[in-house]
């Protein structure tokens, strides 16, 4: 049974007080909000209908599956933005753009709150959990109904009730350490047969460009059990591919911990092993994990990838930069030696692995021959696909304070960098044209309504001609073109 799981408790929207333990308090908002929804559609004669809009990486998409849970739970019926009168955008903050991005979108509802009395308008994520940004938001925004941050995703349905009740904004960021409930909340999972489990939160690595320790707090991993239970869980409800999710995978376990504490030790249970207990659940075909740190990347983990055909044939280790004094002065904790060295044990253990990584171009101090370091390592690894992006400012992170690259500089060493990455990247994606593959299907082309769209094993992208039927299946194509980043393939049969 799952904790979680509102049918196992009565009605308590009928108890005098909120009860103090989660998950039962937020159990008790949820029938509470079933009960608004009721009397607002007697009188709309309609749902309300709610959209979830995610801006940031696997971790915050997950936590938008989580706040989707809880609204289905709640009686809302799921739309897309246009159509909303609920909408909670889930943000980022890793770079700039990324606060950008969110300004635009709240820009444009301030009119269409006014034209529907229904709409409510919720922020949460990473951006939240910043004083500077909430200040911003609230003397910029004020017609933002709810705000809170990633530590209380499982508090939406209470901060929904308020909102109702008191009719007024409610803005409740958690701090780091404070009340705070992660493991079990309903989750309505954007595909059936594949899904994200966190192994783990939060990070301990504070690389100096980076806002993600300071907005998801310090790395807490879940506990094995916990972890393997919800795997069990998910094939039980038809799941066969899992993607483990952390900010840094290969540190996992040894000390499990919740919010404030440390709840279980086990020196010898680290990543490898939980990734081979999770091979070991009959029903996963696919195991993925995200993210790596090369400095943490164990020889073991190697050797479990290569003995395990389970584990997908493929590395996500973001670099970051070429240099070993740049990479110091991120606090990266590794050089550009012993990258080179990780990849090609990596090769040779697992000579098939498609390898792709993060590179950040301009971070204070880079020079010219910083950033050529970096383009000879990109030439030299061979990546499959490489993410770039431009350095950019984080207040109060450690780089905010050093002498930055002037703009146009880094504008022509991010082109220049662009253009050998998507050369390497075709030569090397291009090794399986003409080859057959298994591939997942996962969805209707979105360009192409008689083609799919899936994954190999390796993560590359394939289309080819399909129906709604397969999503979900697994079966053999032949990468007939190769497109730069994916390939256009054609059935191959059994
Ligand atoms: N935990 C992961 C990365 C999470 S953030 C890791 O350590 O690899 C995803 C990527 O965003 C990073 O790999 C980095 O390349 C990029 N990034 C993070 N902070 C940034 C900043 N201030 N400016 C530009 N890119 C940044
Ligand atoms: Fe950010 Fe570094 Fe942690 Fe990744 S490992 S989330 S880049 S601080
Ligand atoms: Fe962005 Fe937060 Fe992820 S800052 S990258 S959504 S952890």
């Amino acid at each position: 049974m799952k904790p979680f799981d509102i049918n196992n408790y009565g009605n308590l929207s009928e108890l005098a007080y909120p009860p103090t333990d989660e998950p039962l308090r937020q159990i008790y908002f949820i029938s509470r909000l079933q009960g608004i929804l009721a009397k607002k559609r007697e009188k709309l004669g309609r749902n309300i209908r709610f959209s979830v809009v995610t801006f940031g990486c696997q971790m915050n998409a997950h936590d938008s599956e989580k706040l989707e849970g809880i609204l289905l739970e709640a009686g809302f019926e799921p739309s897309d933005e246009e159509n909303a009168d609920v909408i909670i955008y889930n943000t980022c903050t890793v770079r700039e753009n990324a606060n950008q991005k969110l300004y635009g979108h709240l820009g444009q509802l301030k009119a269409r709150k006014k034209s529907n009395p229904e709409m409510l308008i919720g922020l949460c994520g990473c951006m939240m959990q910043q004083e500077d940004i909430l200040d911003y938001i609230k003397e910029k925004f004020r017609f933002v109904d709810i705000v809170f941050g990633t530590f209380n995703v499982f508090m939406l349905a209470e901060l929904l009730c308020r909102r109702y009740e008191e009719n007024k904004q409610v803005i409740e960021v958690l701090r780091e350490g404070t009340r705070s409930y992660e493991n079990d909340l309903p989750e309505n999972r954007k595909y059936s047969f594949k899904s994200g489990v966190n192994i783990m939160y939060g990070c301990n690595n504070f690389c100096t460009y980076c806002i993600v320790p300071y907005v998801r707090g310090r790395e807490r991993s879940r506990t094995p059990e916990d972890i393997l239970d919800d795997i069990k869980r998910l094939v039980k409800d038809g799941v066969t591919e899992i993607m483990l999710l952390g900010q840094n995978v290969n540190s996992y376990g040894k000390k499990y911990m919740d919010e404030s504490s440390i709840v279980a030790e086990n020196p010898d249970y680290d990543f490898p092993t939980l990734l081979t207990d999770v091979c070991k659940i009959d029903g996963i075909r696919r195991v993925r994990f995200m993210t790596s740190h090369p400095k943490d990347l164990s020889d073991k983990l190697i050797e479990v990838i290569r003995d395990n055909p389970k584990v997908c044939r493929h590395m996500h280790l973001p670099v970051q930069a070429g240099s070993t004094r740049v990479l110091q002065a991120m606090n990266r904790h590794y050089t550009r030696e012993r990258y080179l060295e990780i990849i090609d044990k990596l090769r040779k253990e697992v000579p098939d692995i498609s390898i792709t990584t993060d590179i950040m171009v301009g971070f204070p101090g880079e020079t010219e021959e910083d950033f050529l370091e970096t383009v000879d390592l990109v030439e030299k690894v061979g990546y499959d696909q490489v993410f770039t992006f431009i350095y950019s400012i984080r207040s109060g992170t450690p780089a905010a304070d050093m002498e930055q690259v002037p703009e146009d500089i880094v504008k022509d060493r991010f082109d220049r960098l662009l253009k050998v990455v998507s050369e390497k990247a075709r030569e090397r994606v291009g090794r399986f044209k003409g080859t057959v593959n298994e591939v997942l299907v996962e969805d209707i082309d979105s360009h192409d309504d008689t083609m799919v769209t899936g994954r190999m094993n390796n993560n590359t992208i394939v289309h080819f001609k399909g129906c709604a039927e397969m999503i979900g299946s697994y079966v053999n194509v032949k990468l007939t073109e190769e497109k730069g980043f994916y390939y256009i393939g054609e059935l191959a049969g059994e």
